[in-house]
């Protein structure tokens, strides 16, 4: 019952200007958001990347309010990227976007996240890597889908979220497996309405298989996102039965999240991609982790009591 509550804080003001003036905040979220520059960033890239994980980069960052916003966002990107540059990662870096972080939701949005997000892609190609673009709550997601067919005409390699969650995501998932996209499928972080959403968790698990099932027998790179030894184990079983070899796809967590699993997947062979956020702007992303398991909430609340 916690998450729901969580996650509508998460779009609260109030909660936001409470939670981060909390004296303890920052060390908790530490824990996923492991630096706020790009200068605190690099060292955790060089580390994990040593470590035979590979990276998917956020800059933390949504629901953005002018245009001026928007452009700055972009600018973060184009700076890590610029940092990339030296470290010659290629693939083994490659960055998530939000494009409400781009300015999707305002006037004119839809133009303006993909005029702000164009020069990150070309700017990640010519460091030999790519982008994903998150999937947000589902009004935004039309718009998403239609940016990312948009790039991929110049940059196929980038990729886009599908939420299992979501009565629409078998049909999409069927048209990105068949155009040979790069798809990370995910359970879905947002609050959404019964009416477009499965709310009972044993159906968002039995949607996620069956998404899983369209991707590896498609012609696409399935990305699986996703902690669940369950789901993981099903996601090995399917690709075995699809004929793919372990590069065919990849598995994906969040920083902070069962980091002993990253390392047991790396070590097996498997491409283990570690979703990396960073940057001051981090209460949305907070909240959302917060809101998939009430037990983060209970340390957070209790390191706060403790002080
Ligand atoms: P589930 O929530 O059932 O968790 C399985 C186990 O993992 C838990 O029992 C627990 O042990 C551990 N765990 C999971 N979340 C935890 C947490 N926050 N803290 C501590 N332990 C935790 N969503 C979205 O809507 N749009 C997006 O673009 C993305 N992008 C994305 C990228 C990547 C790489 C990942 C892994 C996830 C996302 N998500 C996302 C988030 C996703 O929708 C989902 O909310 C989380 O992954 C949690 O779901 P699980 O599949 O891990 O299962």
């Amino acid at each position: 019952m916690l998450g729901p509550v969580i996650l509508a804080a998460s779009r609260s003001d109030r909660m936001r200007r409470l939670v981060s003036a909390a004296p303890v905040t920052k060390q908790v979220v530490d824990r996923f958001i492991p630096g706020e520059t790009v200068d605190e960033i690099v060292p955790i890239i060089e580390d994990l990347t040593a470590q035979g994980l590979e990276l998917t980069m956020d800059v933390v960052g949504e629901d953005i309010t002018t245009p001026e916003q928007a452009a700055a966002a972009r600018d973060a990107y184009l700076e890590l990227i610029d940092r990339l540059k030296g470290l010659e990662l290629g693939t083994r870096a490659e960055m998530s976007v939000k494009l409400s972080m781009f300015g999707q939701a305002l006037e004119g949005g839809h133009e303006l996240a993909l005029a702000n997000v164009r020069p990150v892609v070309e700017a990640a190609a010519a460091i030999g890597t790519t982008v994903t673009l998150d999937a947000e709550d589902h009004t935004t997601l039309d718009s998403m889908f239609a940016i990312h067919e948009e790039l991929r005409k110049d940059f196929p390699q980038t990729g886009c979220v599908i939420q299992a969650y979501l009565f629409r995501t078998e049909a999409d998932a069927r048209r990105l497996a068949a155009n040979g996209s790069r798809v990370r499928i995910v359970k879905g972080a947002y609050k959404e309405p019964a009416s477009v959403a499965h709310q009972d968790k044993a159906e968002i698990d039995k949607a996620y298989v069956r998404i899983m099932r369209i991707l590896m027998e498609g012609s696409g790179y399935p990305m699986i996102g996703s902690h669940d030894p369950r789901l993981i184990s099903i996601a090995q079983e399917l690709a075995a039965r699809a004929g793919r070899k372990l590069d065919e796809y990849e598995f994906q967590m969040l920083y902070g999240i069962r980091g002993d699993e990253h390392l047991r997947l790396a070590a097996e062979g498997h491409r283990m991609r570690v979703y990396t956020a960073y940057g001051t702007d981090w209460y949305g992303y907070f909240m959302r982790r917060l809101a998939e398991k009430p037990a983060n909430l209970r340390f957070f609340v209790r390191s706060m009591l403790t002080r």
